[in-house]
């Protein structure tokens, strides 16, 4: 897809009212640090629209982006940070359920995994969650940069393993670095939207 423009349209926090938007949303989830935002710039091919940060945490809201009045991209809090409370992490919980159940324009889900590491049991759940409401997420394995080539294959088995997917998931390597998989997975976006 030809980027026109990309803006950052709506930030929800804890409390916010959800949008109601008539294009197709994508939504990326992930646990903290592991290249959401990274991932949306890249999409977007915007350096730094999406803020990112080498801290994990940044993104503490639901942003919604608007690309060419066409579609959204929804950048999800990331879980499994620890310096945020559990009443915090709760409100957070109830929060994305609530968008997860709410939203009439969902297309997808992308969770986001380190493919450095095996899933943690914060990312078992996440599968789990968004299958349980509906939808059937899609994998990206983040950071394809930090890992050799001959290790890419066993380390996407150990994903999918770790992870219990359904049969014929999807997973996508990316590396927010040098762009590996970015035209893959728009190619998949524009699919799953019908453009
Ligand atoms: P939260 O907003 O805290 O949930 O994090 P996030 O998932 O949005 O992660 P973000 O995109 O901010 O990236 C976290 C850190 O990982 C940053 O320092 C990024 O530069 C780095 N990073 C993200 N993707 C990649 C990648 O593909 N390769 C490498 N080497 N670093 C990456
Ligand atoms: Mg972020």
């Amino acid at each position: 897809m030809i980027i026109k423009s990309a803006n950052l349209e709506t930030v929800c926090g804890i409390t916010s009212v959800l949008p109601e938007n008539d294009k197709p949303e994508i939504a990326f989830a992930g646990k903290s640090n592991v290249g959401k935002s990274s991932l949306i710039n890249a999409l977007m091919n915007r350096k730094s629209l999406a803020r990112t940060s080498s801290q994990p945490g940044k993104t503490q809201t639901i942003n919604f982006y608007n690309i060419n009045d066409e579609l959204y991209f929804v950048d999800l809090p990331g879980y499994g940070y620890a310096k945020v409370s559990v009443a915090v992490k709760e409100k957070w919980g109830k929060m994305i359920e609530k968008y997860l159940k709410k939203s009439t324009q969902l297309k997808v889900v992308f969770l986001l995994v380190d493919i450095r590491h095996e899933p943690s049991a914060n990312d078992k759940s996440m599968y789990d969650w968004i299958l349980y409401n509906g939808f059937q997420p899609i994998i990206i394995a983040t950071k394809l940069d930090k890992i050799n080539r001959s290790q890419r294959d066993k380390h996407i088995k150990m994903i999918k393993e770790g992870l219990s997917v359904v049969p014929g998931t999807r997973i996508y390597p990316f590396s927010s670095l040098s762009k590996q998989g970015r035209d893959e997975i728009w190619e998949c976006i524009e699919e799953i939207c019908d453009f």
